[in-house]
């Protein structure tokens, strides 16, 4: 083993540094969304197979019953971005966050929507109810504060929208810029986001 160490020697050197800048090479590459020639964002692919980062839930019951996103809020993370967090604690150009609307599960549901099941009194999820997307790309979105554009594929049940139109700022960006952790990202309410940034 140890002869083999030495025999390796430079070549191993050389291969192990090419490797680690594959790598960083890699890395830096964040898959981006794609847009039609109207500056429409397209449906991603496969959303639900992004990293998934937490589930708020807003109920009627605990909102006078006028909650304006009723359902679970299904957040995820592409893949690429992810990566590009648990690097560095920053969002990259190209970062891509979609969140699904998903009502809740229908079983007898009592006076505050819940239902008993198997494990207990509360909420489950049901069917799906709408789609929204955010994408931080500040030399397409010049105008958007923090270059984060916001669409909605519709509130409604599937098939979704295929393209989407940015709204304007103060119809979504406002809020989330004042109000949420990371740079227009509510990361206080994704665990899985809080546990992977670097500190
Ligand atoms: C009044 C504040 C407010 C407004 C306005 C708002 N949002 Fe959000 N948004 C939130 C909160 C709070 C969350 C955290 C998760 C949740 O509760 O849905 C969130 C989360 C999101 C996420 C998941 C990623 C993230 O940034 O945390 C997307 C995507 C999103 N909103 C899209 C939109 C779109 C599209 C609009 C405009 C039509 C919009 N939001 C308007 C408060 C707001």
């Amino acid at each position: 083993m140890k002869k083999y160490i030495i025999a390796c020697g430079i070549a191993c050197l050389t291969a192990t540094t090419s490797l680690s800048q594959m790598t960083l090479a890699q890395d830096v590459k964040i898959n981006e969304a794609s847009f039609n020639a109207g500056n429409e964002v397209n449906i991603p692919e496969n959303w639900r197979e992004w990293v998934f980062v937490g589930s708020p839930l807003t109920p009627h019951a605990l909102n006078d019953g006028k909650a304006p996103f009723p359902e679970y809020h299904n957040v995820y993370i592409e893949p690429t971005a992810y990566d590009h967090w648990k690097k560095t604690g920053t969002w990259a150009e190209g970062t891509q966050l979609a969140k699904e609307l998903v009502l809740i599960y229908q079983n007898d549901n009592d006076e505050i929507g819940s239902t008993s099941e198997v494990s207990g009194r509360g909420y489950q999820q049901g069917e799906f109810a709408g789609l929204e997307l955010t994408v931080k790309d500040s030399k397409r979105f010049t105008d958007m504060p923090g270059g984060w554009a916001y669409f909605s594929f519709g509130h409604k049940a599937q098939p979704y929208e295929k393209t989407a139109k940015a709204f304007p700022a103060e119809s979504c960006n406002a809020c989330h810029e004042a109000s949420a952790q990371d740079d227009f990202v509510f990361t206080q309410f994704y665990p899985v986001l809080r546990a992977a940034k670097p500190n």
